[in-house]
């Protein structure tokens, strides 16, 4: 088991445990040698670290996608935490527990998964009904669905936040049609549950999250329209636009074509999974930002809520 975690290291502690790499880069000293550096991380965030001196070795077995003992101390630069490493080598198999390494969701899986099925029972059109039933009537994808992370990095990058992120989703979905009549709720609600469905196979979660190797290469939104596609070739009957329409909502879902969707949103049903995507990933991102600075009353520039968050004081 590990006992020291990235986010509770201060500077200039002495570390000596595993780390997850996930990123490696060697590059060239002003005096023309190499150096290295790595992004380590555990369950808790991610460490850059800097290696200066006899890298030969480091550079034989250093790989992303592995775990590995560090040695070092962690420093600053330019007000970051660095940690700059003596010695790093593979970790043994007995020093690597998943649980040092991936989070789990704060809700119990279980009951979040009743209340997506919930939702999936409350579909009326039987050709929505039976797709949906097709995927989450097999207990080897509900369980892979129930586990899956919601992210790598970003936002909901813990087992279970591909369930939590879905079924937050379908919640705040529930009274559209109440509001807007001419929304069809069981499409918006079928499209929702299936937007990221290719997340499933987009990540790997064994020991840590990471892409998988089809993730690297094809991404959620392509592996999620073909595995539509796959269940929608084997139900003759399905309406032919209806089917259109769910694959739609699936390679829309990101709004726009610089996030890796290939079609912006063509229809109501389709913009509002966007619209309920993007809010529940950046409500996430809010919360997990200040999760993790417990000590500040406003925090470094967040890339992707492109702001600094300010922290509001604890009530007492
Ligand atoms: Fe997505
Ligand atoms: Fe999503």
């Amino acid at each position: 088991m590990k006992r020291q975690f990235i986010k509770d290291i201060k500077t200039g502690t002495q570390v000596d445990d595993v780390f997850y790499c996930s990123r490696r880069d060697v590059r060239e000293r002003r005096d023309g040698g190499a150096f290295l550096t790595l992004e380590l991380r555990d369950k808790t965030g991610f460490a850059n670290a800097i290696m200066w001196d006899r890298i030969e070795d480091a550079l034989k077995c250093v790989e992303v996608g592995g775990f590995y003992r560090v040695t070092g101390r962690m420093g600053d630069y330019q007000g970051k935490a660095q940690l700059n490493v003596n010695l790093i080598y593979p970790a043994d198999k007995a020093e690597i527990s998943r649980d040092d390494f991936i989070a789990a969701s704060r809700y119990d899986r279980a009951e979040l998964m009743t209340e997506l099925r919930g939702f999936i029972a409350a579909v009326k059109n039987p050709h929505l009904r039976g797709l949906l039933d097709a995927f989450f009537g097999d207990a080897g994808f509900a369980e892979k669905f129930s586990l899956a992370p919601g992210g790598a990095r970003v936002h909901h990058a813990y087992l279970g936040g591909l369930l939590e992120h879905t079924t937050l989703m379908a919640r705040l979905a529930r009274s559209f049609p109440e509001v807007y009549k001419e929304i069809d709720g069981d499409l918006l609600m079928t499209g929702l549950i299936l937007h990221d469905v290719g997340k499933v196979r987009e990540y790997v979660y064994d020991v840590a999250i990471d892409h998988s190797y089809d993730g690297r290469l094809l991404g959620h939104i392509t592996m999620g329209y073909e595995m539509v596609q796959d269940k929608l070739a084997g139900m003759k009957d399905f309406p032919v636009e209806l089917g259109r329409m769910l694959l739609h909502i699936i390679l829309a879902h990101h709004g726009q074509m610089e996030f890796g969707s290939p079609k912006t949103p063509k229809f109501a049903e389709a913009f509002i999974v966007y619209f309920l995507d993007n809010l529940d990933a950046r409500a996430a991102m809010f919360r997990e930002t200040v999760e993790k600075n417990p000590n500040a009353k406003w925090t470094d520039f967040q890339q992707y809520l492109e702001t600094n968050v300010y922290i509001p004081d604890k009530p007492a």
